[in-house]
């Protein structure tokens, strides 16, 4: 795969307007997630949702990539078509959740390191034949008492840079994922600090490891106060900090940026993005959303478990896809919250 064709998928992915819907809930995730709405988390219901996420007519408007997990990528809509072939028929890349999750790091208590390195070149290698065209790895990063650690730190980007390298020989973009968490009561300050240590260090080993800049998508969280914090930053402070901490890490070689909502409600996760664009600083790469919450929780919601819901569901997608595509062009407005979907 040449890297022409790796930025051609990815500038389809963050196409200007465009975002990617992450719907690559782990069973586990996608239970409490089901627990929350009273449906039981089955593989029927399982496959029920997610034929209805991608079933919602004019989503590529919005949504240029899919990230699908594991179980729905081997899987067929209701309709009987295979989901990652119903995606590209609509517009949509296909993509995959390719980690194997965050595990307790040894010697650091409180903190995470993702596994999923072994046997992940033959296990690109089936994804791609199945249909997928991205990839995505998520690292977690806590902010803490003591906490990051560099030892914490280093693990996760190398592991990235890896997982980075081993997608772009199998043709997939790779979405680099480094999460700074949001839980806790840190000040906007402490996470810049963070997010810019941990951006940093992993363009440091994506150069060492050889990844492509142009074929990959960075997707990170926003510079944002803990949720705890007693004084949390606004809508433009977040936008403000983000932009000027992703100008000082991030390659301008790199086509896309898409963040991850994490924990925001799905109107801040809107308006952050929406000021981002209206700083009056140029910026060099796309920047757009990859929200799976912030995205796909008023179709949760409204549909609840049931058939007949599928359709007010599916508007409540479209509404949200739209109006976080309007964010990634600077043009939302809170008024269009209540606009009917
Ligand atoms: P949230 O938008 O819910 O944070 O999820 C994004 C994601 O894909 C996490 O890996």
């Amino acid at each position: 795969m040449s890297k022409q064709a790796l930025e051609s998928t990815a500038k389809d992915m963050v196409a200007p307007g465009k975002g990617l819907l992450a719907m690559d809930e782990s069973s586990p995730t996608c239970k409490s997630r089901f627990d929350k709405i009273g449906v039981a988390c089955t593989e029927e219901n399982r496959r029920a949702y997610r034929d209805l996420l991608v079933t919602t007519k004019g989503l590529s408007e919005f949504i240029g990539g899919a990230i699908l997990f594991d179980e729905t990528i081997r899987d067929k809509t209701l309709a009987g078509t295979p989901f990652a072939t119903h995606l590209a028929k609509s517009g949509i890349v296909p993509g995959i959740k390719v980690d194997k999750g965050a595990k307790d790091l040894a010697a650091h208590p409180g903190e995470k390191v993702t596994e999923g390195l072994d046997g992940l070149r033959e296990r690109l290698a089936e994804y791609r034949e199945i249909g997928a065209r991205f990839t995505k790895w998520r690292a977690v990063i806590t902010i803490g008492k003591g906490i990051p650690t560099r030892g914490c730190i280093e693990a996760n980007a190398h592991a990235l840079a890896r997982y980075a390298a081993l997608a772009q020989e199998a043709g997939l973009v790779p979405i680099v994922e480094p999460e700074v968490l949001i839980n806790g009561d840190h000040t906007i300050e402490r996470c810049y600090e963070v997010t810019e240590y941990t951006l940093r260090t992993v363009f440091a080993e994506i150069a060492v490891q050889r990844v492509a800049l142009e074929g990959m998508v960075l997707k990170p969280s926003m510079v944002i106060s803990g949720l705890e914090c007693p004084q949390r930053a606004d809508v433009q402070e977040v936008a403000q900090q983000t932009v000027r901490c992703l100008l000082d890490t991030v390659p301008a070689s790199v086509p896309g940026v898409a963040f991850l909502s994490g924990g925001q409600s799905n109107e801040e996760a809107t308006a952050h993005l929406n000021a981002m664009h209206n700083l009056g600083v140029e910026l060099p790469w796309a920047l757009t959303f990859s929200y799976a919450r912030a995205l796909q929780q008023p179709a949760l919601e409204t549909w609840k478990g049931d058939a007949a819901n599928v359709a007010a569901a599916q508007k409540a997608l479209y509404h949200r896809a739209k109006l976080n595509g309007a964010a990634a062009l600077g043009r939302y407005k809170a008024s269009m919250e209540k606009e009917a979907a």
